[in-house]
């Protein structure tokens, strides 16, 4: 059986009561969510031996999140990942988002997903417990053209997915790329770097980027390269390489083009940490992936229990469509018009091995 409960979590600056919501199932994993930017605070699994431990990194208040978060385990949107200079011209119009990262627009802008207040409805199904995460961007907000109806809608199942479904509508043609931004760190979110985690992709090219981090537009094979993950290799085993791209990214921070893209669920990754024998995979219909080593932490961040989150302490896995495509026609659309429905689906599941 799955069970929920609902504790208060504290009030934003402009007064809104936001909720900390917590799931369980059957094997013990726990989750907990806050209606907050629908922030993953903690997410309880076992190791080989069927200890918990607490795999992503996190807050324990609210002002916390309010005053200094890296995104930790938020709800990215509207554009999950950067726009060059926050310019994009769509049907003819060009229109301006916030320049908040150098001269570029990231992960939505200055109020983005990850810092507006949702509204949460708890759901119970025979197998699965969730929490059903909505919220009307205005038409304009943060820039972007189009009235945009979101629904996100986590669901943890007797089977140890972490399953988060997207949708959105909009009234006037816009764009749209959602994605999650838990830190991960398999042997639990105060274990030190993760830098012995073993990772394979799904994915055998990706997109360089500029130093900036923009996309160049190319697509380029990972082949003898250290971004090769065909086979699980150590996050730290070539991360300190002499490498252009990894010199840019300060490690990976980079976006991988998923073999096989048809849209449909497929695997994109797999961790395995070799201390606790955790594993995750990743399943999305989406056809990128950000891998991010958590190049940016460096302790100023005091995480759950006091924990200072140093350099690397943890990673990201952001499925995504590629950053940047609202100005390269040349990748997946990110174009969302009216009548159409913007559907995404990503599937956390965890295992030991
Ligand atoms: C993404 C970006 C990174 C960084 C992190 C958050 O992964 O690509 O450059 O912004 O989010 O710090």
């Amino acid at each position: 059986m799955t069970a929920q409960e609902v504790e208060p979590f504290g009030r934003t600056a402009d007064g809104k009561d936001v909720g900390l919501y917590t799931l369980a199932n059957a094997n013990g994993v726990v989750v907990k969510i806050t209606n907050y930017g629908g922030i993953l605070t903690h997410l309880f699994v076992p190791d080989r031996e069927g200890n918990l431990a607490d795999v992503v990194l996190g807050y324990d208040s609210l002002d916390d999140y309010l005053r200094d978060s890296p995104y930790f385990g938020a709800i990215v949107g509207r554009y999950g990942n950067r726009i060059a200079r926050g310019r994009f011209v769509l049907d003819g119009v060009e229109y301006t988002l916030a320049a908040n990262n150098g001269a570029n627009h990231l992960h939505g802008g200055l109020k983005g997903f990850d810092k507006v207040v949702w509204t949460a409805e708890p759901f119970a199904t025979d197998d699965a417990a969730g929490l059903r995460l909505t919220y009307v961007s205005a038409d304009g907000e943060e820039g972007y053209p189009g009235q945009l109806s979101v629904t996100v809608t986590y669901a943890l199942t007797n089977d140890n997915e972490l399953r988060i479904d997207y949708r959105a509508e909009t009234d006037k043609p816009t764009v749209v790329n959602l994605t999650h931004h838990s830190y991960f760190n398999l042997a639990g979110h105060d274990s030190g770097d993760i830098l012995e985690h073993e990772l394979a992709l799904a994915a055998s090219r990706f997109t360089p980027v500029d130093p900036g981090l923009i996309p160049t537009g190319e697509l380029r094979s990972t082949v003898s390269t250290p971004m090769d993950f065909g086979k699980a290799t150590a996050i730290g085993a070539r991360i300190d390489e002499a490498d252009e791209q990894l010199r840019f990214g300060g490690g990976y921070d980079h976006n991988f083009v998923l073999d096989e893209y048809d849209g449909s669920l497929r695997i994109a990754a797999q961790v395995y940490e070799p201390t606790s024998g955790r594993v995750m995979e990743i399943y999305t219909t989406e056809p990128g992936i950000q891998f991010y080593s958590g190049n940016f932490l460096d302790g100023s961040n005091v995480g759950k229990g006091g924990a200072p989150y140093d350099h690397r302490a943890g990673f990201c896995l952001e499925t995504q469509h590629f950053p940047d495509s609202p100005n390269k026609p040349q990748f997946p659309s990110t174009v969302l018009r009216p009548g159409e429905r913007f559907e995404s689906t990503t599937v956390y599941r965890f295992s030991v091995r």
